[in-house]
């Protein structure tokens, strides 16, 4: 198989991030800013994501944007007047965190033109990808690793190693929400890896081949670009990464030790905050109390 020769390679060091979506689940919050940009406790969610992808030895971020993305390119880089006024306020610690910040890897940006879905987005990457396997975080999503554990993508990352084939990242999915996600039909080969033999985007709950869903991450590898250059529009008129993702002759479905927060539309962002918020030592005690009973106004 010809996917076979990445088998213990060195690791994958290069990471796409589609962030070209309107964002209109946001609206009007995403008028004026990318979606990417709603804050999550302190940060803005592509960082998370760029995070997860360097922490995952990820040095080569690709980020696909679009028109009125413009404030993620900045995010990441050098913001010389502000390091400037941090220097001769003082501001030692702000200063380190907006060098480290414009530092973090070598982040590259390309415009999706249209907006023509998640995979014709992926495919906008094929130049700067090459023949190199290649990791895909979805920048709606933040991943926190189990304690102990390598963060998501570097699990993924891992498995790909050990099949030397492309690795979708998978959880379980409740009911409700089997009709929002790509759900997997596959056979559990060992702990938490699946050989996966289909993929199917967004199925009705009563056609559903599984309750396993891709979690958005994937370790893919160069064929992919040639596979999306003759996909045709699937669901919602778009061209999928998961029709893509099916012609794939061998592929494995992992699911990671670590939770999800999926920061896709109003509901999800606020209830990510509120746990994350909950997780923070920052944060803990003043969220305790402001939901305390005696503060709860019935
Ligand atoms: C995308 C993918 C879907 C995947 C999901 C994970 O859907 O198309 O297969 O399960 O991300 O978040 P979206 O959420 O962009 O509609």
């Amino acid at each position: 198989m010809m996917q076979r020769e990445f088998a213990g390679e060195a690791s994958v060091t290069k990471a796409v991030i589609p962030a070209a979506g309107w964002g209109t689940r946001f609206f009007p919050i995403t008028k004026a800013q990318p979606k990417e940009m709603v804050p999550v406790v302190d940060r803005p969610v592509v960082q998370y994501v760029v995070e997860e992808a360097v922490a995952s030895g990820c040095d080569d971020i690709l980020i696909i944007t679009g028109r009125n993305k413009r404030a993620i390119e900045d995010h990441f880089d050098i913001s010389a007047e502000l390091n400037e006024h941090l220097r001769n306020s003082g501001d030692l610690k702000l200063l380190a965190e907006s060098e480290r910040l414009s530092s973090l890897a070598n982040i590259h940006f390309i415009r999706q033109k249209e907006q023509r879905g998640l995979g014709d987005a992926v495919l906008c990457a094929r130049q700067h990808v090459g023949d190199e396997p290649f990791a895909v975080l979805l920048g709606d999503v933040i991943c926190v690793p189990m304690p102990g554990e390598r963060p998501c993508t570097g699990q993924l990352i891992d498995v790909f190693r050990r099949y030397g084939a492309p690795v979708i990242g998978v959880e379980t999915v409740p009911d409700h929400k089997i009709s929002d996600y790509g759900i997997i039909d596959g056979t559990l080969i060992e702990d938490r890896v699946y050989q996966i033999l289909d993929i199917v985007e967004k199925p009705l709950l009563s056609e559903t081949p599984s309750n396993v869903g891709a979690m958005g991450r994937y370790v893919l590898t160069q064929e992919i670009f040639e596979i999306l250059g003759r996909t045709k529009p699937g669901k919602k008129g778009e061209v999928q990464l998961t029709d893509a993702l099916r012609k794939y002759p061998e592929m494995y479905g992992f699911m990671p030790k670590n939770t999800r927060y999926d920061i896709g539309d109003i509901p999800g962002w606020v209830v990510s905050n509120l746990q994350l918020l909950m997780q923070d030592e920052r944060y803990r005690n003043l969220i305790m109390k402001v939901f305390s009973p005696s503060n709860i106004i019935s």
